[in-house]
């Protein structure tokens, strides 16, 4: 069916990336901010041509998708999470034209690229929404969620607790309540309405025929409202988010979904589907994320054994998305009131670091810009179930500038080199600068140029454990096993091969030491007994550790130390 207002454009072939259909479960993805990674024109803005004119940096780095957050028009009250065309592009990022040349030369050097679909809300600009609450009776009346009172769904709870009250307001226009679970500038669509369903899978055609390899589900629990719930993760929703992903396995096979949905294990999984009913095919692991920082703090590795403890198994075409920071706060919404209170106090300690539920900072700053404990949390977000998210700057300790509003906290403009505007832009006029660059003196010289120049740096580490995880696939598709330890200050896990079988003796044993001190350990590991380990990742300088005749590894880590040891079965050579 045709939608007023969304052309059809030719589909795209993929000329340089493979055809395999599980290429998600060992990639890498990288979050870029388009409007501040790369500015191509001068105008203070990043764009497509700047981020295409970066692609060979992130192509030498390791990534294998790039994740580009929404950049469509916008009014822009919402990092363009505020969509007011669904199938244009912003004129200040560059033409539909460059969109589509920077998909091609991405996937020429082998990058995919996920891009940002913003389906439970648009922008109270959006020609619908404007429709809406002139029209009550045309097209348009019923996309939108209204009420003639306030008192519905009173038991959903306000997410953006820090500028909305309430999650109707009320339209002049309309004379009635619109209902936004966001911004009250975003209002909610109405998926009760068949013809909203039908639209929203218009506008996903129309992006899948332009090549890209996935897309990105904001605020995906959000989609139904019903009376007497909370109105998230209803089962109306799930059937809205299978009914897409059924409808891209048919018309374009091989596209990813990735759920932003912000909850707790059990609920995320949910968005997986099941195998024969298959919902998304990666969903961001919200509860594991705070629980790394809370666990460097406490020096313990409990908390992340308890959380991935908890996570249910996935049904077998899913794959979970981990990360460390991206363009949001760093949210606490998924821990209990102490747990929070706690992270407030270690990595919040100024009001201003605040943001809703949640921390406004970036990855460097939060660790106290300590080498160890940032190559530590990469480690573990390397070696722990699901395929990373980095998010740009990370990569080169960018730090942050609480003085700015919200979460354009974490949202300054990348630092390439040393020239103008650290190589960012060619803009003269730094209040043309989408945000301005850091000038904390400690961060504000920190640059790719350096950081490319230094083989000691964070950069360097980077791509170097990147290529150890490329190299060792079981990281990615391999089962997860905790292991028992005589410290709880390190995690032990092994990652093995499925059974099915892909890489044959492919096992991984990866420890970490979330202490601030060097621990001696013992790894419990009675099914590996007799087996010799080889060293794939170390930060000991040690000889490889052995596991004796009762499956006992003893080995000592450094303060924030890892090792990943490539187990060799017994009888075969250590090589
Ligand atoms: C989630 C996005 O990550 C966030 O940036 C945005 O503000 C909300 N969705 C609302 O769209």
């Amino acid at each position: 069916m045709t939608i007023p207002g969304v052309p059809t454009l030719p589909a795209q072939p993929r000329p340089g990336i493979s055809t395999d259909p599980d290429w998600f479960r060992t990639a890498v993805f990288y979050e870029a901010l388009l409007r501040s990674f790369a500015d191509s024109n001068a105008d203070g803005v990043g764009d497509f041509r700047g981020l295409a004119s970066r692609l060979d940096y992130l192509a030498w780095l390791g990534v294998d998708a790039i994740w580009i957050p929404p950049f469509y028009p916008s009014p822009m009250r919402d990092g363009g999470y505020d969509i007011s065309d669904y199938t244009g592009v912003d004129p200040r990022y560059g033409t539909m034209e460059d969109f589509r040349t920077l998909v091609e030369q991405a996937h020429e050097r082998g990058i995919r690229i996920v891009i940002d679909l913003v389906l439970n809300h648009t922008s109270d600009a959006h020609p619908w929404f404007q429709a809406s609450r002139r029209d009550p009776d045309g097209p348009y009346g019923d996309f939108y969620v209204w009420a003639d009172d306030d008192a519905g769904y009173a038991d959903a709870r306000i997410i953006f607790v820090d500028t909305e009250r309430s999650n109707w307001s009320y339209d002049e226009v309309r004379g009635q309540y619109y209902w936004h679970r966001f911004f009250s500038h975003q209002p909610d669509l109405n998926y009760d309405n068949p013809a909203v369903v039908a639209a929203v899978h218009e506008v996903v055609r129309f992006w899948a025929r332009t090549g890209v390899d996935g897309f990105r589900l904001d605020a995906i629990p959000y989609l139904v409202e019903r009376e007497g719930t909370n109105c998230e993760n209803l089962p109306g929703t799930h059937r809205l988010v299978a009914d897409l992903r059924a409808m891209l396995d048919r018309e374009f096979p091989g596209t990813i979904t990735i759920a932003e949905a912000n909850q707790m294990p059990e609920e995320v999984v949910a968005y997986f589907g099941t195998d024969s009913a298959p919902e998304c095919t990666m969903c961001f692991h919200f509860p594991v994320m705070p629980r790394i920082f809370a666990a460097l703090r406490e020096g313990s590795a409990t908390a992340i054994r308890t959380v991935l403890e908890a996570t249910p198994p996935l049904p077998a075409h899913g794959q979970w998305g981990t990360f460390l920071r991206n363009h949001d706060e760093l949210t606490l919404e998924m821990v209990s009131d102490s747990e929070r209170a706690q992270m407030y106090h270690w990595y919040a300690p100024v009001d201003r670091m605040r943001a809703n539920v949640g921390i406004r900072r970036r990855l460097a700053p939060l660790l106290g810009d300590s080498r160890a404990e940032l190559e530590l949390a990469h480690v573990l977000l390397l070696s722990l179930p699901g395929s990373p998210c980095l998010y740009y700057g990370d990569e080169i300790g960018m730090g942050e500038n609480i003085w700015l509003p919200d979460r354009d906290a974490v949202r300054t403009p990348m630092q390439w080199d040393h020239s103008a505007n650290m190589g960012f832009s060619a803009c003269t006029d730094p209040a043309a600068l989408t945000l301005p660059l850091i000038a904390d003196p400690d961060y504000a010289p920190r640059c790719v140029a350096d950081a490319l120049a230094d083989p000691g740096s964070l950069l360097h580490f980077l791509r170097r454990v990147l290529r150890v995880r490329r190299e060792h696939p079981v990281l990615g598709r391999g089962t997860f096993t905790p292991r028992e330890t005589s410290d709880a200050a390190i995690l032990a896990h092994t990652r093995m091969q499925a059974p099915a079988g892909q890489e044959p003796g492919q096992t991984l044993l990866c420890l970490a030491n979330l202490a601030p001190a060097a621990r001696d350990v013992v790894v419990e590991l009675p099914d590996l007994a007799g087996c010799d380990t080889r060293i794939v990742l170390d930060a000991t300088g040690q000889a490889p550790s052995p596991i004796d005749a009762r499956g006992r590894l003893a080995t000592r880590l450094p303060a924030r130390g890892y090792r990943w040891l490539a187990i060799i079965p017994a009888g075969e050579e250590n090589q």
